[in-house]
């Protein structure tokens, strides 16, 4: 069976764990989560990174803090219809204004006629675009819009880890950004996530919220106990702070998986151009692959009965697959019930995504022999149906 996803995570990683905890190290975060943070932010090239429990806490912490800088009292967020929900839920759990945008067929991510003009329009306050399945989602349009309107940029990267825009990585050109390391991604901790950013204020807060509130995470521990001599600056909680810690298990882990970060990156290009070389038509293929660090392997197909086709394919060969990530966000029901705008009203790529679009796995586990087989059965099927059609 052709999987969705397999672990990064191998022998040799276990044993270095098992040899970890032989030493009776502390577990809780500490050292090596630094070393994990410091190696990140050099192969990113940020100054910051601060680890954390998912991409989801990432997401948290990285719009919490951001918003914190948004004088209006319910900041407006814009995002993509298409990513994953927990892009948003913070969002929505904070009682944030969320402006969800149709996608640019290309990139999967947000559509920069309708971003630039909201930002021109001065609709929204930060936007949290999504470098969906590894593409680049960003724009020269899009950043000198935010620049030119004050509007926060923020990168979700949990798909895209080593994806690059014109000569920098995904993650260096907003304020902030988010990874997860989560089974399945480019590489994994288990569980895991990393805030990183270019802004020391921003890094400090995020630290704060991971760790209760308590000043002594801050870098600025030393301003906060002058302010506050009256209280034990062993417990100064200066900010509203939850848990999103990470444990040194899985920053010991997170070292050892950077080291192959690189290798496992050119493997999944190397599968992608070789699905987008032989996919037959009536699937898209004229995405935007420069710059791209491939996630998973697109079929959006052009109308139902292409659509059709592919998933009796896709059974017969047995390979597993799944809607793109979670299809159009604006028909999920948690989005229903808290009640988002869209630009424009009607989203048609992303409902087109939503209806006719899959991704199947793409990984170490996967060759480009295995591809290669799968996309020529497609081929045959699907040329066979027009024959049928035709007689
Ligand atoms: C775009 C995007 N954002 C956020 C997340 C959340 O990451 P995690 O699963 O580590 O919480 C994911 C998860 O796959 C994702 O794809």
């Amino acid at each position: 069976m052709w999987q969705l996803a397999s672990d990064t995570i191998g022998e040799a990683d276990l044993g270095a764990l098992a040899d970890f905890l032989r030493t009776n190290p502390k577990l809780t975060q500490g050292d090596v989560v630094r070393q994990f943070e410091q190696a990140w932010s050099e192969w990113l090239g940020v100054k910051h990174s601060v680890m954390v429990s998912s991409g989801t806490t990432a997401n948290f912490a990285l719009v919490a803090t951001a918003a914190a800088r948004v004088a209006r009292p319910r900041p407006r967020v814009g995002a993509s219809t298409v990513t994953w929900s927990t892009n948003i839920s913070p969002s929505i759990l904070m009682g944030h204004q969320v402006t969800l945008f149709d996608i640019d067929r290309r990139t999967l991510g947000i559509d920069a006629d309708h971003a630039v003009a909201a930002m021109d329009a001065g609709e929204i306050d930060i936007l949290f675009l999504t470098h969906l399945l590894g593409f680049d989602g960003l724009s020269d349009r899009m950043l000198e819009a935010a620049e030119r309107n004050r509007v926060i940029l923020l990168e979700d990267c949990c798909e895209s880890h080593g994806a690059r825009h014109g000569g920098a990585r995904v993650g260096t050109y907003g304020l902030g950004s988010t990874f997860s390391f989560y089974f399945g991604h480019h590489m994994s901790t288990i569980e895991g996530g990393m805030v990183s950013t270019n802004d020391a204020d921003l890094a400090d807060d995020v630290r704060l919220m991971r760790a209760h509130g308590l000043a002594r995470e801050s870098t600025r521990f030393a301003y906060w106990q002058r302010l506050h001599p009256d209280i034990d600056d062993r417990f100064l909680f200066v900010s509203a702070g939850l848990n999103f810690r990470s444990t040194e298990l899985n920053a010991l882990l997170g070292l050892r998986q950077l080291e192959g970060l690189d290798d496992r990156i050119a493997h999944r290009n190397a599968n992608m151009r070789a699905f987008l070389d032989h996919l037959p038509a009536g699937l898209w293929t004229d995405f935007q692959t420069e710059g791209m660090s491939n996630f998973a392997l697109p079929l959006i197909a052009d109308n139902a009965a292409v659509c059709a086709t592919v998933k009796r394919v896709l059974n017969h060969l047995d390979i597993e697959s799944r809607p793109v990530v979670a299809g159009n966000l604006l028909h999920q029901p948690f989005v229903k019930q808290y009640g988002v705008n869209s630009r424009p009203e009607a989203t048609p790529v992303a409902d087109h995504v939503h209806r006719h679009g899959f991704y199947v796995g793409n990984g170490h586990h996967v060759t480009i022999e295995m591809i290669d087989r799968a996309v020529a059965y497609l081929a045959r099927e699907l040329a066979g149906e027009d024959r049928e059609r035709a007689m």
